[in-house]
């Protein structure tokens, strides 16, 4: 990234500087082994599920496809992946000048969110920085790319501070912020391939209309819906300015619930399997069929998934110590993580 102009001091971020349930950060040497042993010609590869982007940032120097049902995951991916060019200078000047800023007037942050997950100086600091980034945008002088870069950096801030376990379902009672909103610089390619895409829609309608050599697909495994997890995130991305209900500070969430978090699970899975345009494609689903308490418990059964893949073609099964295990072996159980490949038959798809 271009540096040498004088615009004050800024701290940067890369993609995986933030707290995501489920995210695959750590296991990303799991995923592109598999690939790069047992895939051949993958040059498109489409992150259905992509939360974070993480598992489609080890793939960036292939041409991307990258969707979330969560707009903030959108924006967040649009951001580091984009097809569109930005200018640096601008992101580093204006999150210098925010960074800067001392706010007190009221916004939309402090009046439902103050002293909750953020203290109300700090929300009427993200009121101010969100509208901010809109009012430039309608005057022209930021593109979508630049927006993005913007957002996902006031996200990322937000994260550091909030007075939160990492996820919005409950705020820590009392709790003092114990360091101010710092926005960073994210070090996002200023060209990435000019065919990227990115999506914010259910992953089921979505693959009606993509075609990729490579599928990957990480669903929520348990009933826990990210929308719940994340709405203060979403809330602020999408700056629509809803109406917020109860202690937990909630939108109305009802068009984001995701059915893989249902015991609808299973069916939605089916259908998406079946409309996949891919050679291959490449699940991650943990093994807490039954393990845990009811709420953490796998939504789609290791047989359902066998069986919905095994429909497509010959699946592989590898626990993160990369050993390959027959599909049905009763091994897999006890892999925490695992990856299920499926080869599709040729001419399907
Ligand atoms: C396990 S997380 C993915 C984590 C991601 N691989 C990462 O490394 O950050 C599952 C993601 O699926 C999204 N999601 C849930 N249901 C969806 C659907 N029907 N279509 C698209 N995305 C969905 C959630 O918002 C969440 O970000």
């Amino acid at each position: 990234m271009e540096t040498a102009f004088q615009v004050g001091s800024y701290k940067t971020t890369l993609i995986n500087n933030r707290r995501y349930l489920g995210n695959k950060y750590k296991l990303l040497s799991f995923i592109t082994d598999v690939v790069d042993a047992e895939c051949t010609g993958v040059e498109v590869i489409a992150d259905i599920f992509a939360g974070t982007g993480a598992v489609a940032s080890a793939f960036a120097d292939r041409r991307l496809i990258t969707n979330d049902i969560l707009y903030s995951n959108y924006i967040c991916n649009f951001a580091w992946f984009g097809a569109q060019a930005y200018e640096p200078r601008k992101i580093i000047e204006l999150i210098v000048y925010y960074n800067a800023l001392f706010v007190d007037t009221r916004n939309y942050m402090t009046d439902n969110f103050s002293d909750t997950y953020f203290s109300r100086a700090d929300c009427a600091k993200i009121g101010f920085i969100r509208e901010d980034i809109e009012r430039r945008c309608r005057r022209g002088e930021l593109n979508r790319r630049e927006q993005a870069i913007l957002i996902t950096s006031l996200l990322y801030a937000m994260d550091k501070i909030a007075l939160t376990c990492g996820h919005y379902d409950a705020f820590r009672q009392g709790a003092e912020p114990d360091q101010p909103l710092e926005l960073r610089v994210p070090l996002a390619p200023i060209e990435n391939d000019p065919h990227n895409q990115c999506y914010n829609e259910d992953a089921n309608n979505l693959v009606k209309r993509i075609t990729a050599d490579l599928v990957y697909i990480d669903p929520p495994y348990n009933s826990r819906q990210y929308c719940d997890a994340y709405h203060v995130l979403e809330n602020v991305a999408r700056w629509e300015k809803p109406e917020v209900f109860g202690v937990g500070r909630k939108m109305d969430r009802r068009g984001l619930k995701s059915r893989y978090c249902t015991r609808d699970a299973s069916a939605a899975f089916e259908t998406l399997v079946k409309d996949i345009r891919a050679r291959y494609i490449l699940l991650s689903y943990n093994n807490m069929a039954a393990k845990g308490n009811a709420r953490s418990n796998a939504k789609i059964s290791d047989e359902d998934i066998l069986r919905i893949l095994s429909a497509r073609g010959k699946v592989k099964v590898f626990s993160a110590d990369h050993k390959a295990f027959n599909a049905g072996q009763s091994a897999i159980r006890d892999n925490a993580e695992r990856l299920f490949l499926c080869v599709c038959n040729k001419g399907e798809g």
